[in-house]
């Protein structure tokens, strides 16, 4: 049992979408700016009723329906979030007892936006090493609960949501997550971080950025991580089908793009629709990607993520399973 396959996915979107011109009401911003400068049209917003882990057993069951597996045949679930329902107990725990799940281990990862990539490299990792068979790998975020939404330059750019992958085992050679490589560095927190937590004020905290500092650093780490796992994988960069960055501006997507001299129809774009919806953006994009026809039973995939820490990381992902039409 070499492989790790993706054989299932699902998503989740709260009802509410919030518009930009919504937003131009209570602040003083415009469609045009936001749209100009980071490509996002509209966002989605929880209610009270979809928590992080609501949203993260809605996605979970569908791509539980999509791998054709019951909650039953789980035994690990790894979710990645920023926002998780308490400080403790781990959000993970309440998706396990929603799904009705006994025998299982169930934990939260936070790397921020580079979340889902530190999820599914450490999940997949467990399901290698032998102690498990079949895991959800769950990004779910209510990113909207700590916004400082009298600040224009961070309130405009995120969205909630949430998406899972389902992992199994396989044998069979070139299919499945073929590299992953997850980083971080420290020195950074302090251009991307919340100005709160249990362990300094006991508070929450919201999110500050500093833009133009991360726009920098994200470019130049997303294409490192590419590299890598494009190297790792022993494939080349025209064996992609399609690239699915997290989706935080639509400006640094096409500088990724144009740094890889990689056509647009290679790119799967959410951000637009989503906006940066942090951990959940990744399984949000390829669901999107599946549904919209352009993802298929054997495209090969590259992942590619970075937020707050600075964490970051990418996997190639040869997707869905040999022989099956997902
Ligand atoms: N509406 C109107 N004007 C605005 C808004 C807004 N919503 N926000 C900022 N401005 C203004 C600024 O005040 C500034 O005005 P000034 O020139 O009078 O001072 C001007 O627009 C330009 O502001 P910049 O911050 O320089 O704008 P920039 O072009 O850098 O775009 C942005 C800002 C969109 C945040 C960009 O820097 C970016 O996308 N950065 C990366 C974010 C990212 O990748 N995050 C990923 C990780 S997220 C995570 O891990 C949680």
């Amino acid at each position: 049992m070499n492989n790790i396959l993706v054989t299932g996915v699902g998503a989740y979107l709260p009802k509410k979408v919030l518009l930009n011109k919504d937003l131009n009401k209570n602040l003083n911003t415009s469609d045009e700016w936001i749209k100009k400068r980071t490509g996002i049209t509209q966002r989605h917003i929880v209610s009270e009723e979809e928590t992080t882990s609501k949203m993260g057993f809605y996605a979970s069951k569908k791509a539980l329906e999509n791998a054709k597996l019951s909650s039953k045949d789980i035994d690990l679930i790894v979710l990645a979030t920023t926002t998780p329902d308490k400080t403790f107990p781990a959000s993970a725990t309440s998706i396990q007892h929603e799904l009705g799940i006994i025998n299982c281990a169930a934990f939260d990862i936070q790397a921020v936006c580079a979340g889902f990539i530190y999820a599914l490299n450490v999940a997949s990792s467990l399901l290698k090493s032998g102690q498990f068979n079949k895991a959800l790998v769950i990004g779910s975020e209510s990113f909207s609960k700590i916004l400082n939404w009298e600040d224009r330059a961070t309130c405009v750019l995120f969205g909630d949501g949430a998406g899972a992958f389902v992992l199994e085992k396989s044998n069979e050679p070139g299919w499945g997550i073929l590299s992953s490589n997850i980083q971080s560095d420290g020195q950074f927190s302090d251009i991307l971080f919340t100005n709160g937590g249990p362990g300094t004020n006991r508070k929450v905290g919201t999110v500050e950025m500093n833009g133009k500092e991360v726009f920098k650093h994200a470019v130049e780490k997303l294409a490192d991580s590419l590299h890598k796992a494009v190297s790792d994988s022993k494939i080349k960069i025209t064996d992609i089908d399609y690239i699915v960055p997290h989706q935080a501006n639509e400006r640094i997507i096409d500088a990724l793009a144009k740094k890889f001299n990689l056509p647009h129809d290679k790119i799967i774009k959410t951000v637009n629709i989503h906006a940066n919806t942090s951990a959940s953006s990744i399984p949000l994009a390829v669901d999107w990607g599946l549904r919209e026809q352009k993802i298929i039973n054997g495209s090969m995939l590259a992942l590619n993520a970075i937020g707050g820490g600075l964490s970051w990381g990418a996997s190639i992902i040869k997707f869905g399973k040999p022989d099956v039409d997902l």
